[in-house]
């Protein structure tokens, strides 16, 4: 503990302050926001998925979708760095449930990433992909003690390997795609962080005999909300919706403006393509996809394993609908949130975010 707030130690990595800002895809956190997180010594996270949209590599038809994904992810954590500074630490968010997850994972360790956190799915072969990397520390992010104890039994046995912590993140409160596997699941009392954080604490303590940190996110937004999470035992906490909303944050001016001006009623709960629930704001584009009339851009780069609108034409283009809500298109991006866009009501700046958190 350091001024009664615990100390974050992910492998050898240790930021100043037990906070990590959580990947935000697409390009919601790239090299600027991530950068600027970790300058001010908390755990800044770029997220790996679909950077190649808008890169030259990309966009001039050079090169494939994928092989454009890694070589991006390697320039964004370079610049990431340079604003960061070479003492901060910085992560990359790589989704499992994505196709070119294995390469994208690789690209972040080539690329200089001191932690790789990983979720949408469970990371099982993680440790195979990051196997040249030792010192990049890797944290599976679960939504229950059992999620954990899976992925351990599996790193242990195949890898002889364990997590360097795990994110523990509650679908009822969180942004993005939630860890719930329906729509009704999201509300249920066994993921709600009350059950699923200390259930992991103890896992972590009494199973594993281990005290490699646990990490609140989903709901946090100031020091109060972060004390409770120490107070059941999390090391450190992660938080996402409001640092999208920042003039650091790598999202368009009209993407910050639509999380300023999202009330209760805006926040919706939707079926994605990939058969997760995920929530976000019901714009044009959402209000259409829930009464089953939605126009959707064609799948340009078969960015998941398993996608319903691919496969069927149900559903949408999620990296069209995400990609459009960075660009700021109103009418017809998915602006994923979490349930605290309510309390955005101006743009931030990281350090006034920090000072918040810490500045006590
Ligand atoms: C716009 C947006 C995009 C997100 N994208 C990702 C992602 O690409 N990968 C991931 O693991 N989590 C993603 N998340 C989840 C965040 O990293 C974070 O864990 C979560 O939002 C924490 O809850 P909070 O928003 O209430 O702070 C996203 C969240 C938001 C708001």
């Amino acid at each position: 503990m350091s001024n009664g707030r615990p100390v974050l130690k992910l492998g050898k990595h240790q930021p100043r302050y037990p906070l990590i800002q959580g990947g935000m895809g697409v390009g919601i956190s790239g090299f600027r926001l991530a950068g600027n997180v970790a300058r001010c010594g908390a755990v800044g996270t770029v997220a790996s998925v679909g950077l190649a949209h808008n890169s030259p590599h990309y966009s001039q038809e050079k090169m494939s979708y994928f092989d454009s994904n890694e070589i991006v992810i390697k320039e964004t954590l370079q610049k990431a760095r340079e604003i960061a500074g070479v003492d901060s630490v910085l992560a990359v968010n790589c989704m499992v449930a994505l196709t070119d997850y294995d390469r994208e994972v690789r690209a972040a360790a080539e690329g200089g990433a001191d932690v790789i956190i990983s979720g949408a799915g469970l990371p099982l072969r993680l440790p195979e992909y990051t196997k040249d990397f030792p010192d990049v520390a890797l944290v599976p992010i679960v939504s229950s003690a059992k999620a954990a104890s899976l992925i351990t039994r599996r790193w242990e046995k195949l890898y002889g390997r364990r997590p360097d912590g795990f994110v523990v993140e509650e679908p009822a409160t969180a942004g993005g795609h939630l860890g719930a596997s329906s729509i009704e699941q999201v509300y249920d009392q066994a993921l709600s962080m009350s059950v699923a954080l200390p259930d992991t604490v103890r896992f972590v303590a009494e199973e594993m005999k281990s005290d490699i940190p646990v990490i609140a996110a989903g709901g946090i937004w100031g020091p109060g909300d972060m004390d409770r999470m120490f107070e059941m035992g999390a090391k450190g906490v992660q938080m996402g919706t409001r640092f999208a909303c920042t003039v650091e944050g790598d999202a368009s001016d009209r993407f910050k403006q639509a999380y300023i001006d999202a009330k209760e009623e805006d926040v919706v709960l939707i079926n994605s393509p990939a058969g997760l629930p995920g929530r976000a704001i019901k714009n044009p584009f959402v209000a259409d996809y829930l009464s089953g009339s939605v126009k959707s851009s064609p799948c340009f780069a078969n960015c998941m394993t398993h996608c319903r609108y691919r496969k069927t034409r149900e559903t949408f283009c999620i990296a069209g609908g995400l990609i459009d809500a960075f660009n700021g298109k109103w009418d017809t991006g998915l602006f994923f949130c979490g349930s605290n866009v309510t309390k955005v009501d101006h743009l931030a700046t990281v350090k006034e975010i920090m000072d918040d958190l810490f500045g006590r």
